[in-house]
């Protein structure tokens, strides 16, 4: 064993002096693949809902969620979870430490230069006890936190919530919700923030004010950022689209932006919108002259996935009658009842300074536009370990109607 170890680590620091960097262990790689399904079959299920404009989830951390719930669960209420990660045989130890692997590469902010700050709690109602081995490992494997919370006076309650998420986000995102609804069961809630740092920067200059199309009747006045650089871009004429990778400082991941040619519902393009159909754009892409323009706006998206996650199979957790959580508390006395997903996003000019040397040259003449004033979908794509870190659509921006006709 202490012999196997240090041939491990040897090979390691070999492997470290090259310049390889640590490979993401198996079932690590399985859970990432499985995430960015879920991230699909997520999206479509909130996307069906009415009223609902901007989307914003973390597959990665939906599927720590889910293994947080499959940490507390027993029987069929923990097997659940593996099922909607499809991933059914792998075992429990391998999925902690799989997802747990997974969360800790791609949120490493010195290896991947990127301000992601994640924070996840789990409250209880003040009946609850929550069992030591609990609390342990899913502080070790998820980062969890726990907290009880007395609803009866529901106000504070929301409000204390809130000023955690306020907190743990440095303030950028500053409510998680207005209210709760089903204050007696296990509630998951994560607080995050993201913020993209360009691998090449836009020009803090080159920032002006512009109208977004929420739709053809209804404008909103939002700063525009602009740059022209070589991007991997491609036109599907067949669907009207266009499909834009911007890749993200340290270059191992990237943000791929999916929009209609003109203004139009999304739907068409939802449709659209697998894996496979993903992976056959960014087959097709190729590098060029584009010039961008982009909303320069911070996104706050608050989803209760509670519902959604039981549609997509975890049906006992999210079922008070059924649900078996009881290596949270050690009793048969808790369902999950909320999982609270609401993330900040600040889409700004940083980056790393630009390649000035292509400036005039014939590289960048021509460029194809990829003006992004009307609603669009939009990835970060993780390139070293294939999983989707977020996906979303922007279709209502902040800032100031301008007109509204109809
Ligand atoms: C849940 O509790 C059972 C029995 O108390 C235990 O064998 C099992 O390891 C626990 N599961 C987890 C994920 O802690
Ligand atoms: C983050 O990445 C750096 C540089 O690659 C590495 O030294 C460090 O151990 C990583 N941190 C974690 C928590 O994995
Ligand atoms: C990213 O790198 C730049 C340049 O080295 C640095 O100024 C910035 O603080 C880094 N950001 C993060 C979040 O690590
Ligand atoms: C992803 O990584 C592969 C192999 O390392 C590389 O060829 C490819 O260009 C990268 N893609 C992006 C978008 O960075």
């Amino acid at each position: 064993m202490w012999v196997a170890n240090v041939v491990a680590l040897c090979l390691l620091v070999v492997a470290m002096a090259y310049g390889e960097e640590a490979k993401l262990s198996s079932h690590a790689t399985t859970l990432a693949d499985n995430s960015a399904s879920l991230a699909f079959n997520l999206y479509h299920n909130m996307a069906k809902e009415k009223d609902l404009d901007n989307i914003l989830i973390s597959p990665v951390v939906v599927a720590s969620s889910l293994g947080l719930v499959a940490l507390g669960g027993k029987a069929s209420t923990a097997s659940q979870v593996k099922t909607v990660l499809s991933a059914d045989k792998v075992k429990d130890d391998q999925l902690h430490a799989g997802l747990s692997e997974l969360l800790t590469e791609v949120s490493n902010s010195t290896a991947r230069n990127v301000t992601w700050k994640i924070s996840g709690r789990l409250y209880g109602p003040s009946s609850v006890n929550f069992a030591d081995d609990f609390v342990k490992s899913s502080k070790k494997h998820y980062n969890y936190e726990h907290s009880k919370i007395n609803f009866r006076d529901k106000r504070s309650a929301v409000k204390s919530i809130n000023e955690w998420a306020a907190k743990s986000t440095d303030g950028k995102l500053p409510e998680v919700t207005k209210d709760v609804d089903k204050t007696d069961g296990a509630m998951i809630v994560n607080a995050m923030f993201f913020k993209p740092h360009w691998d090449e920067k836009f020009h803090h200059k080159m920032v002006d004010d512009r109208v977004f199309l929420v739709s053809r009747s209804f404008t909103i006045s939002i700063p525009m950022m602009h740059r022209t650089g070589l991007y991997k871009f491609h036109e599907d004429t067949d669907n009207k689209l266009f499909v834009l990778s911007m890749p993200l400082a340290h270059k191992k991941s990237s943000m791929i932006l999916i929009m209609p040619y003109h203004v139009e519902p999304l739907e068409r393009l939802e449709k659209l919108l697998t894996h496979k159909q993903l992976d056959a754009w960014l087959g097709k892409m190729e590098e060029r002259a584009v010039a961008v323009s982009l909303p320069k706006v911070s996104l706050e998206v608050s989803h209760d996935l509670q519902k959604h996650l039981g549609e997509l199979g975890l049906t006992e957790a999210v079922d008070k009658s059924k649900a078996d959580l009881s290596n949270i508390s050690g009793k048969k006395d808790l369902y999950l009842s909320n999982v609270f997903h609401a993330s900040a996003i600040e889409l700004d000019t940083e980056g790393n300074p630009f390649d000035t040397s292509i400036y005039g040259s014939e590289k960048l003449r021509n460029p194809k536009l990829f003006y992004a004033d009307h609603p669009f979908i939009f990835l970060v794509k993780d390139n070293k370990t294939n999983s989707i870190l977020y996906i979303g659509r922007l279709v209502r921006p902040k800032g100031d109607k301008m007109r509204d006709e109809l």
